[in-house]
């Protein structure tokens, strides 16, 4: 059963119309996984615009990621609906990245939670649906579900979003550049106020595994020092840095430590272990680096966490454009039966790759690629 939202009286919904009811028999299904990010509200408006304004299909909303088909929580999209998201940070439908549909933690009667497979509910909801193909919006965790369903037959293709930028199937997930606009603004703040107090700031940055965050909003900002998860950082060339800018008479620095950032022979720095339904949650990064250098030196330090600042907010112009092409290029590949597909970013082009590259592995900064080159370059310690 769909349930229906509209969301503006004054528009006359497009469902009430019976020649369009008519002519709308087909219609294809979205749903947005994992940890949200700006830029999935801009996949959902274009996704139903172009299936509705090329094709004539309906689109049907599923609530919470593969949540939403276990409990058979949907929500009609009409155009009217997505008018004003492009702009709008988050996503309209929810998310979940607890929901792994494999390990689902499943309430039993007696008020015990126990974890269990529900994917054959889920397939079986998919096909009461009768979709033409459904669109899953996700990164690696979210695309590693959606490829087992494909497995067992599902007409599924994705779109590659994520802060962290680490699918290796594109060149640019929905999300990174706001995170990163995020970053930069944040490091221009932090530059004047450690100046002021001659500190050190460690600004501790999110990207899970992968360096791309640090370093692409490091560069963006004249951060002195970068960490990154890819080099493993030998502290004491950290502070080899702070003393040659001390000795130049510059007595401030910036060091901006992704939160996946490991010290020489170390580990990554865990908040919270992860289990069969959900990943570590990482965290601390920064203030072990902070404690190192105070351990070994005078200088004033403060650490400063941007956590969820880097998923909210309005997305940038790159994202708003991007989510516009991804959701463009999902619907074409549902269109050409493209299933077990991702849309992708190459070369600044649209392509279809398959899922398998998006989850094979995850793209990692090249710890002596150009990126990293530029850095040593401009003389940013990257700590290894
Ligand atoms: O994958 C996106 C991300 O923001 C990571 O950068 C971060 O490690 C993680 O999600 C945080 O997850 P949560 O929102 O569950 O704390």
């Amino acid at each position: 059963m769909i349930l229906r939202v509209r969301c503006d009286t004054s528009i006359p919904a497009v469902t009430d119309d019976p020649a369009y009811s008519a002519a709308m028999a087909k219609r294809i299904g979205i749903l947005t996984g994992g940890g949200d990010c700006p830029g999935l509200n801009g996949v959902i408006r274009s996704v139903v615009l172009h299936a509705r304004n090329t094709y004539g299909w309906e689109v049907v909303g599923v609530r919470n990621g593969f949540e939403g088909l276990y409990e058979e929580d949907y929500v009609d999209l009409e155009p009217q609906r997505v008018s004003l998201l492009l702009s709008r940070g988050g996503t309209m439908l929810g998310s979940s990245n607890r929901a792994n549909p494999f390990a689902y933690p499943i309430k039993l009667p007696d008020g015990r939670v126990e974890i269990m497979d529900a994917s054959p509910r889920i397939l079986q909801n998919l096909a009461k649906l009768g979709l033409e193909g459904l669109i899953v919006v996700g990164g690696d965790g979210t695309m590693s579900f959606a490829k087992k369903f494909v497995d067992k037959g599902a007409k599924i293709v994705g779109v590659p979003k994520t802060i962290d930028n680490d699918l290796e199937a594109t060149d640019y997930t929905v999300g990174f550049q706001t995170a990163v606009e995020v970053v930069v603004d944040a490091i221009d703040r932090l530059q004047t106020t450690a100046e002021s107090h001659e500190r050190i700031l460690i600004v501790e940055v999110m990207g899970r595994y992968a360096g791309w965050i640090a370093m692409t909003a490091g560069l963006s900002a004249g951060a002195h020092v970068i960490l990154i998860p890819e080099i493993e950082y030998d502290i004491d060339r950290v502070v080899e840095a702070f003393h040659r800018r001390h000795g130049r008479g510059v007595s401030y620095s910036i060091v901006v430590v992704a939160e996946g950032a490991v010290p020489k022979g170390g580990e990554h720095a865990v908040l919270a272990k992860g289990d069969a339904t959900k990943q570590d949650r990482l965290g601390g990064a920064g203030e072990r680096v902070a404690a190192a250098i105070s351990a070994r030196t005078d200088y004033e330090v403060r650490t400063v966490v941007l956590g969820h600042l880097q998923r909210g907010g309005t997305p940038c112009a790159f994202d708003r454009e991007l989510a516009t092409r991804y959701g463009v290029k999902a619907v074409e590949l549902i269109a050409d039966g493209k299933f077990g597909h991702v849309a992708a970013l190459e070369k600044g082009h649209m392509v279809a790759k398959g899922m398998d590259k998006a989850i094979k592995k995850l793209k990692l900064v090249d710890p002596h690629g150009e990126l990293a080159r530029a850095a040593r370059a401009v003389g940013i310690e990257l700590g290894g």
